[in-house]
């Protein structure tokens, strides 16, 4: 939702914050600022987006080796610059920024009016700060301590503390932080991206961890006051994934890295024709697996729909699908018998973390899905796959996914056989097919030149249905996501079946309708549910596999794409779809990686 980062070592600080949360920008951009430590520590902050905050930067030429730095998402208060962070107390003890929500920060705040304290802002960052200004004993770690003991919520918080000028303090839950260990210096960032550049070791900062930073050291100390032992982890991301090469966008740089994203996910989950999961299931576990729970948000929810289809229809498990901000709340029927698996890209999407943790509550085997290392969902999961992806830095996901239904394609497989209903030469056969699908990603990046056409056709649109039957049907779901997302334009997914049971009133001479057709055995209704829209003056572009017949006299527009298995089409008819959003977005003049009120990681509720 935000962007930290933070600074301590010999060079000027503010430049290493200000390219440190230009990395980190997909994370959030209504405000941004940093403070630099000193005898007196210097904030500047501004409204919008890094390039403001650089601009009022030239102003005043901030100087010190020593500072933390900020980009908003804002939740509490409206994007302006006062409620842009670093914060700084009342008493000048204190100055902070903050990624989460505290939810009990108006109790809290009442409470420090109550003793006099002034609040500024209307964030709950603010509260923090103060908090942290009444309670300060002299001794950062303790104060940090006693703050954590008195908030609720979740929170990653960077501060600098008066008569602490030569160290920055870390302390969270819940949300991500990561410390870089240089040589002399040491740096913070939410996320991989900003200390790439720097260092690859790192120590993720683990929940109630109080960490006290020189330019030397990292010195960790834990809910107790004593100090813990850290592992320095190395980071095999590479600094590419965070560059875009070349590319307008970072989206259309990852639509384009989907190939390798794929195979680089699923290649080391097959050996010779056998699937070899990175960890192992209880003993037994999965002859005795009975139901499936898949959670998730967005398009990762859209990745579970997908794979039910596929694991009910192979492995014949029910799969259950929630969106993670529902299970979490309607007290789901577990128990220890439930596989509950976490789709997530970041990896630190709260809603999908809490599911995780009330699942685990209840007794369920957990496993995730998830692109970012060391994240808190894949740390706190029974086992982990992680996508291979590479840093994915758009807002609107893409190879993420792809990597994602890579996977779940391989789970799919790997439940059938043990269920023993996929012998080992099916099994052969269908992940030679998953290992080629790369090259048919690869031949549907072609599309690129019709679905830019095709949004030329669509950008003026007000509204849009995407339609579908089957598993064509998550896709429609996806496809409208991407849409709406970075180009703005309202738009739904609908069962191709179901638009007759009331929507199909909304459809008039000119709706788009964009109608994926990729199941042979669906082909004939869809064909019908085409006539239906078109008849009441839809504009239909076709989404089928090549070679099919009979298409052309009835929609307006059709993309053509490669064939594949029906359980590995979602790969491939995918692309279209992303590159339609894409284009049609780049055609509206939209900013496609950054779009209004979005952040990649939503790590609040
Ligand atoms: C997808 O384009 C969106 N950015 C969003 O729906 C995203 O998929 C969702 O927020 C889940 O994020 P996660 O995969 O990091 O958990």
């Amino acid at each position: 939702m935000c962007g930290i980062v933070g600074y301590i070592g010999e060079k000027q600080a503010a430049p290493i914050l200000v390219e440190g949360l230009r990395k980190l920008e997909y994370r959030g951009y209504d405000s941004a600022g940093i403070a630099i430590s000193g005898e007196n520590v210097t904030v500047v902050k501004e409204k919008g987006r890094i390039d403001n905050l650089q601009a009022e930067i030239d102003k005043v030429y901030p100087v010190g080796t020593i500072g933390i730095g900020h980009t908003r998402w804002a939740t509490h208060g409206i994007p302006d610059h006062i409620n842009a962070h670093p914060h700084t107390s009342m008493n000048g003890i204190v100055t902070l920024v903050h990624n989460g929500i505290i939810e009990n920060y108006i109790e809290i705040k009442n409470e420090l009016k109550e003793k006099g304290y002034v609040f500024k802002s209307e964030t709950d960052t603010e509260v923090i700060a103060q908090l942290f200004d009444n309670l300060f004993n002299g001794n950062p770690v303790e104060t940090m301590i006693n703050v954590a003991s008195r908030v609720e919520g979740s929170y990653a918080v960077a501060m600098i503390v008066k008569g602490f000028s030569d160290r920055v303090f870390t302390m969270k839950k819940d949300n991500p932080m990561i410390i870089g260990k240089g040589n002399g210096e040491n740096f913070i960032a939410s996320d991989i991206p900003a200390i790439l550049p720097y260092t690859k070791d790192c120590y993720i900062v683990k929940d109630n961890d109080f960490v006290e930073l020189t330019k030397d050291g990292i010195t960790v100390y834990g809910l107790d006051g004593k100090e813990k032992e850290i592992e320095i982890n190395s980071i095999s991301m590479s600094v590419d994934a965070a560059q875009k090469n070349g590319y307008d966008y970072f989206m259309e740089k990852e639509i384009y890295e989907q190939p390798k994203a794929f195979r680089d996910t699923v290649s080391p989950l097959i050996k010779d024709g056998r699937i070899v999961l990175p960890f192992e299931f209880p003993q037994g576990f999965t002859k005795k697996l009975n139901r499936i729970h898949i959670v998730a948000c967005g398009s990762a929810y859209h990745v579970g729909m997908t794979a039910k289809y596929i694991i009910e229809d192979m492995a014949r498990i029910p799969v259950i699908v929630d969106i993670a901000s529902e299970f979490r709340y309607r007290n789901p029927i577990l128990n220890e018998n439930d596989l509950c698996i976490f789709v997530s890209q970041s990896g630190e999407t709260a809603d999908t973390l809490a599911s995780l943790r009330e699942s685990k509550a209840r007794g369920a085997f957990t496993m995730s899905i998830v692109n970012v290392l060391y994240s808190t969902i894949a740390r706190e999961s029974n086992g982990v796959i992680y996508t291979n992806a590479g840093a994915e830095i758009a807002v609107a996901t893409t190879k993420a996914l792809m990597a994602q239904l890579g996977v779940c394609y391989v789970l799919a497989a790997f439940l059938a056989h043990e269920k023993g209903l996929m012998g080992d030469d099916i099994l052969h056969q269908f992940t030679d097919e998953i290992l080629a699908i790369p090259e048919k990603i690869e031949r549907t990046l072609t599309t690129d030149d019709i679905t830019k056409e095709i949004s030329g056709y669509i950008k003026d649109r007000h509204s849009m249905f995407f339609i579908g039957r089957g598993i064509d049907y998550p896709l429609c779901l996806e496809g409208s996501l991407k849409l709406k997302e970075i180009s703005y334009i309202h738009s739904e997914g609908y069962g191709a079946g179901e638009l007759k049971h009331g929507t199909i009133s909304l459809i008039e001479n000119g709706t788009a309708v964009v109608a994926i057709a990729t199941d042979d055995a669906l082909l004939n209704k869809m064909i019908s549910n085409i006539k239906e829209v078109r008849a009441r003056g839809a504009f239909v572009i076709a989404v089928v596999k090549e070679g099919t017949k009979g298409i052309h006299e009835v929609a307006d527009k059709v993309i053509y794409v490669p064939s594949a298995s029906r359980y590995l089409m979602p790969s491939i008819t995918v692309v279209p779809l992303q590159l339609l959003a894409y284009h049609t977005t780049v055609l509206k003049g939209f900013d496609v990686d950054k779009p209004r009120n979005l952040a990649k990681s939503v790590t609040v509720e």
